[in-house]
């Protein structure tokens, strides 16, 4: 198995409480750091007589899988920004205002990026996530940092994916030492942070531009305004009060509207799925 150069598919099935076993957890994030595919187990009835996590998925479901790796590389032409995670707006050393932004999507974008041959530079917020193989990271925290590491890689990209939940204010102040705890109420004043999608709209430069709508009512006019006002390529519009829609789950339900008028309502899916659906997308406004 060491010695192919082929993609490789590993489907763990076994006992549950081996499954969950914190060495074997370790061992299989080893595997997905140097590129090994892992296929999560289902859960039910297990041969040693547990019920749990640890099925062998079905048939169906491997061959999904493999369907999905050998997809064809059709993003080698590209160089992608894709950001993700929160940002966090300090306000002293120990506190921040951020949001429940997992990072998922993002790096999910991410990885399906470089699987299909893109070169990707990920930004992302603070998260618990691992980035994909292949994929060049870059860390910040808060909205302004983020701002300076996508426009260092503007030049030379040819489109951004801004999947990051950027906080819109930052404390107007940070205090170097500790806010202590006082009698009355407390106020903090906050300032607006940049909007980088604008202004990365308003710079252009030829770059496919693609944006998201985190919408809790209104999800398509809401989304097509921000399109417009952002000029964007693309927007990814998401109702974020659906179940199995929201923030930090693994599924999207998305809508996506182009700067054609073209809209498309995708049903529920994993993130890794609708990155796909995004990239074949963007393929089409290529085309
Ligand atoms: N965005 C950004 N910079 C910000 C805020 C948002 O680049 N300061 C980006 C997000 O990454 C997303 C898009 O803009 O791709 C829309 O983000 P969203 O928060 O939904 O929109 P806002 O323009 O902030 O509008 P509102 O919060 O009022 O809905």
């Amino acid at each position: 198995l060491m010695a192919t150069q082929a993609p490789v598919l590993i489907a763990p099935a076994m006992n549950i409480h081996m499954y969950e076993n914190p060495i074997l957890q370790e061992n299989l994030r080893k595997l997905r750091r140097v590129g090994y595919e892992i296929l999560e187990p289902g859960e039910g009835y297990l041969a040693c007589g547990y019920e749990g996590k640890g099925r062998l998925p079905d048939p169906e479901a491997i061959l999904d899988q493999i369907r999905w790796q050998l997809k064809k590389k059709d993003l080698t032409n590209e160089k992608l920004v894709v950001t993700a995670g929160p940002s966090r707006e300090p306000l002293d050393p120990i506190r921040y205002i951020s949001n429940r932004s997992s990072g998922k999507m993002g790096y999910a974008l991410a990885r399906a990026a470089a699987r299909r041959g893109a070169e990707v530079v990920l930004i992302s917020g603070p998260t618990a996530l691992m980035a994909p193989p292949g994929v060049k990271l870059t860390a910040v925290n808060t909205a302004a940092e983020m701002r300076q590491a996508i426009l260092d890689e503007y030049a030379t990209c040819t489109g951004v994916v801004m999947a990051a939940a950027v906080a819109d204010y930052h404390p107007a102040q940070f205090s170097a030492d500790k806010i202590k705890r006082g009698t009355g109420s407390l106020q903090v004043r906050l300032e607006p942070n940049p909007d980088i999608l604008k202004e990365l709209g308003q710079r252009k430069d030829g770059k496919l531009l693609i944006g998201f709508a985190a919408e809790t009512g209104n999800l398509e006019a809401n989304a097509e305004k921000k399109l417009r006002e952002k000029n964007l390529d693309m927007i990814v519009a998401n109702d974020v009060t659906r179940e199995g829609g929201g923030f930090d789950g693994d599924t999207n339900i998305a809508t996506i509207i182009d700067r054609r008028g073209a809209t498309r309502s995708l049903p529920l899916m994993s993130k890794d799925e609708l990155a796909d659906h995004i990239f074949d997308h963007l393929l089409t406004l290529r085309r």
